[in-house]
């Protein structure tokens, strides 16, 4: 066995007692989808590794250190395989003009890819479902589409989601906070660690959310984004709360939620559970006004989010089996013809059927019947 190839590291089989689980959800999650009217959308795996740059910004950790690209030697190009898939739909919408006759609600699922390290709760190839609301300026979407989350957390009987919201503004207003932030940030150099002494040049804001407590004791007393956003700001803020507060969604406001891509501008959200230890977000999104334009289009103010499935499944616990109706054993000359034909007739009356295969006598083939949990044999 020692020579036996393995898979990749952070990329897993599902097997079908999880498979089973994850085929039902994604039927739970589509039908949930289209009640909100939003339609599917599928992009491909691959992309142009520019598209990721552009779009998820240089300066993140996703485009620093994360992603599987490599060169297709045939023509000489680099490709990165998708470490999400915001960009890649904004990128289709553009190049298919969707929203040329009005704006649009699509969804996706699917496998991404990050090279980051693995723990539980965190792979390298993981699955993702998520949303894009494509054309709509203002903040009742976002409400939609977290009232939406809501509703699917209820639906599969998850308790202990919680909900944190933040507004991180317009460029313009993150670019006069950043100074300022830079400035505070250095005056405190001396108690920032490696990581937060890089960041401060690179992504500053990411020094807020980081977990070491001396950077958190520097982050507290560091001005705050609030306070720097104007009229417009925070009435899409103050609209988005207030239609939240009236659906009952529950939230808390997270001054230091900040989010690991460069795109967003507003609204930014996370959905946390405390079951799962350290890699408790389950869902994220928020608000990408720029993006269009960023990747060429015409400009269309953009929101959504992505749920992680692993996460989700890992919450959901035990899958149900149910196995097939009935376990078909055959037994004698001439009966295997007869049990495939009978099988083949109870299979189009709408009945799962195993048929017993690879001979025995009568007890082991019963055996396998009542290990099969078919209601009959
Ligand atoms: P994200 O926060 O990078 O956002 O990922 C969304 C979710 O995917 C996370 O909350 C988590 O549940 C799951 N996830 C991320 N990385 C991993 C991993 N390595 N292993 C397992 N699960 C993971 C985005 O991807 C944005 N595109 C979301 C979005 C859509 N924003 C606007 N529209």
């Amino acid at each position: 066995m020692s020579d036996a190839i393995q898979a990749v590291r952070g990329m897993n089989d599902v097997l079908p007692d999880e498979a089973e689980l994850r085929l039902w959800l994604d039927g739970v999650v589509a039908a949930w989808f289209a009640r909100y009217g939003y339609r599917p959308i599928r992009t491909p795996l691959l992309e142009h590794t520019g598209l990721f740059r552009r779009a998820i910004g240089e300066a993140t950790d996703i485009v620093e250190k994360e992603m599987y690209t490599f060169t297709d030697a045939l023509n000489n190009e680099s490709l990165t395989l998708r470490p999400e898939a915001t960009a890649s739909t904004v990128r289709a919408a553009i190049e298919h003009s969707l929203v040329y006759d009005g704006p649009k609600r699509l969804w996706y699922a699917g496998p991404m890819y990050r090279h980051e390290r693995p723990q539980k709760g965190r792979y390298r190839e993981f699955t993702q479902f998520g949303a894009e609301a494509f054309g709509y300026p203002g903040p009742d979407v976002d409400a939609e589409l977290i009232v939406m989350c809501a509703a699917l957390w209820r639906e599969l009987g998850l308790e202990g989601i919680r909900l944190e919201l933040n507004t991180i503004g317009s460029a313009e207003e993150r670019a006069a906070y950043r100074a300022d932030l830079v400035k505070h940030l250095l005056a405190h150099a001396s108690a920032l660690d490696a990581d937060a002494k890089r960041r401060l040049h690179t992504n500053p804001l990411r020094v807020l959310d980081s977990k070491n407590p001396l950077v958190q004791e520097v982050v507290a007393s560091a001005p705050a984004l609030m306070d720097y956003l104007g009229e417009a700001s925070r009435a899409h803020f103050d609209g988005l709360r207030r239609l939240l507060t009236t659906a009952g969604v529950a939230f808390a406001v997270n001054p230091k939620l900040v989010r690991g891509l460069d795109y967003y501008n507003l609204t930014v959200f996370e959905w946390i559970s405390d079951r799962l230890g350290a890699q408790g977000t389950v869902c994220g999104g928020g608000r990408y006004d720029g993006l269009f334009a960023q990747l060429g289009g015409k400009p269309a103010p953009g929101v959504g989010f992505a749920a992680g499935v692993e996460r989700l499944v890992a919450l959901l616990g035990a899958p149900v089996s149910t196995g097939p109706s009935a376990y078909l054993v055959h037994q004698g000359e001439g009966t295997l013809e007869y049990a495939f034909a009978l099988g083949e007739e109870l299979r189009a009356a709408g009945f799962a059927v195993v048929l017993h295969a690879g001979g025995g006598g009568f007890k082991a083939p019963m055996k396998k019947a009542d290990a099969s949990g078919a209601a009959l044999a």
